[in-house]
Order: C-alpha cells, then sequence, then structure tokens
C-alpha cells in the first residue's frame, strides 16, 4: 500500500450527471494519479458543508497521470452528495487521498463483480490488468448500471444483470455469477458493492472454487484509522476466532475469506 497520501485543494473540472442520480466528477490532483492504486479512496470535503458534515468518501474511478486528472462517480444519496452535484467547474475541492488497502492484481481468468457504483472501484483495476477480466454488472434496473462502454473499451466482456430484468440477465448478478462460472469458471473474484451482495459472494467463492478479495463500503468519520467509526469482523486466532478491523485503514479491500459477516 502507497503511504503516500496528500492532502490538497484540487480544481474541478467537470462535475456533470452521466444517468439518473449518479455523477461523474473529475479534478486535477497533479501527484495523486501516479500513486494511486485501484480499489484506494479519496476523502472529500464538501464545499458549503465544511462545519456541518464529516468529509465523504468516494473510490478512485480513472487517473490521468500525465494531466494530474483523477475522476470519482458518485451517487447523489442524502445531504453531502446531493450539495456536491451542485458544487461547477472551476471550483475548489479539499481532497485527502489516497486512503485505504488496495486491490491485489488481477491474475488472468478472473471476473470482477460490481454492485451499482461499485463498478467505479473496480475500474483501475481492470485497466491495469494484463489480460482483460470478465466485469459482471449488476443493479436493481436499468438505470444503474453503470460504464459498461467504458469497460469494454479496456478488452473486458462485460454481463449485465437487473433484479427487474429491465436490461440483461433477469435477477441478482451473484446469480448471474454461478450461471457464467459454469460455462466459463474464474479462478480469482474482486468485487465493489452493497454489503447483501458481498455477504453472498462471501458465501459463494468456495463453493465456486473462487479466491479473491471483497470491497467494503460503509459509513466512515476520520477515513484514516483513528476513530474506530468503521469497524468490521475479520477471522483472527484467537479464542473468540475474530477481531475488528477498520474498513478505512485495514480496507476498504479484504480477502474474500477473512471476512465474518
Ligand atoms: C470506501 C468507500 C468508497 C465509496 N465509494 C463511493 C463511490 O465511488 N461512489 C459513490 O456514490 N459512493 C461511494 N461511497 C459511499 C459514499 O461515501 C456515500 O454515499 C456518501 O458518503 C453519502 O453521503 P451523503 O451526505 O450524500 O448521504 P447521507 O446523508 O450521509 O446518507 C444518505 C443515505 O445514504 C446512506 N449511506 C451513507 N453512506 C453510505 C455508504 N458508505 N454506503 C451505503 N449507504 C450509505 C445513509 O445510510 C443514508 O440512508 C463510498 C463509501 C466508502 C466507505
Ligand atoms: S473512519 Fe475512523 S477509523 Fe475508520
Amino acid at each position: 500500500m502507497s503511504t503516500q497520501k496528500f492532502q490538497v485543494q484540487a480544481t474541478i473540472t467537470r462535475n456533470a450527471r452521466i444517468q439518473g442520480d449518479y455523477f461523474r466528477l473529475d479534478f486535477v490532483m497533479p501527484d495523486l494519479p501516479a500513486v494511486a492504486q485501484p480499489g484506494q479512496f479519496v476523502h472529500v470535503q464538501i464545499p458549503g458543508l465544511e462545519g456541518h458534515i464529516l468529509r465523504r468518501p468516494f473510490s478512485i474511478f480513472d487517473t490521468d497521470a500525465a494531466t494530474g486528472r483523477l475522476s470519482l462517480i458518485y451517487k447523489v444519496v442524502g445531504l453531502g452528495t446531493e450539495q456536491l452535484s451542485h458544487v461547477p467547474e472551476g471550483a475548489v475541492l479539499d481532497v485527502v487521498g489516497p486512503l485505504g488497502r488496495p486491490f491485489s492484481p488481477l491474475p488472468a481468468a478472473s471476473v470482477i463483480v460490481a454492485g451499482g457504483y461499485g463498478c467505479a472501484a473496480t475500474f483501475l483495476l481492470a485497466k491495469q490488468a494484463t489480460t482483460p477480466p470478465t466485469v459482471l454488472i449488476g443493479g436493481r434496473s436499468q438505470a444503474d448500471i453503470l460504464l459498461v462502454e467504458e469497460y469494454r473499451a479496456l478488452g473486458c466482456e462485460v454481463l449485465v444483470s437487473t433484479d427487474d430484468g429491465s436490461a440483461g440477465f433477469h435477477g441478482r448478478v451473484t446469480a448471474l455469477l454461478e450461471e457464467n462460472h459454469a460455462k466459463s469458471p474464474k479462478a480469482w473474484l474482486a468485487s465493489c458493492g452493497p454489503i447483501p451482495m458481498l455477504r453472498t459472494l462471501a458465501e459463494l467463492m468456495p463453493r465456486l472454487g473462487i479466491a479473491g478479495e471483497l470491497s467494503l463500503d460503509q459509513a466512515m468519520c476520520c477515513g484514516v484509522g483513528a476513530c474506530f467509526a468503521c469497524v468490521t469482523k475479520v477471522k483472527d486466532t484467537s479464542p473468540q476466532g475474530w477481531k475488528y478491523a477498520r474498513i478505512c485503514y485495514d480496507g476498504p479491500v479484504f480477502p474474500a475469506e477473512q471476512l465474518v459477516f
């Protein structure tokens, strides 16, 4: 994990709706793209709410070292993200990052399973892969399926599932994984998405013989390992069999077999 972190005043170069409640935010943070690793996140102070709410964490979606550009994909879900969606280009954001433990590089025969905006957290991983992975993207409906063309442009095979059947496979992305695995078995999986999806994956993976890593997306306070507001249970050798780990510092990416849901 990179230990180099920055707190910078970054100028927004793009903040635009991509579809429905989802926005793409680009800003210039010259030193960060060179050290940011797939699965890491930045902690953003929302302009206008500095004294009112804590920083908000967002996965690093994409970077461009040549221009210093860093991109996020965010969904408007509450006060902070609603306010962020109104911040104009040219405004300055206070950003801390890169934070957290990244994904391991993908071996050949890998599959990415992403739920909703979780596909932003796994994009750089696919971009840096030597062999493009298969990517399974799930959402409640078509409006929640993002980045399909962006992953295809990397050479990835992309399959989509929706809970309501409005696009692709009708059902959960975990059911799509089972179906696809029967035809085209994979040895390694990387995933980010809602906790129920990750819990199902953690149960499925040993049965399918797939190892891999899961990235947990859970509310945070300090974001740097100091407050223990973001803990999750991981297996250890103590008599109780588990200990608490901080998602912001020990994660957000964990080996799947380590997690206790
Ligand atoms: C490591 C990490 C990476 C993340 N990456 C992204 C990303 O790439 N894109 C993105 O859109 N969001 C991402 N999130 C979630 C994002 O941080 C929250 O959606 C955001 O903080 C909500 O702020 P708010 O003030 O708009 O909502 P609030 O007013 O704080 O909350 C509104 C609603 O959203 C729920 N909520 C708040 N935080 C989360 C969360 N972390 N997960 C699920 N539900 C939440 C609340 O329970 C509440 O129901 C990430 C979170 C973590 C921990
Ligand atoms: S948010 Fe403070 S320790 Fe993780």
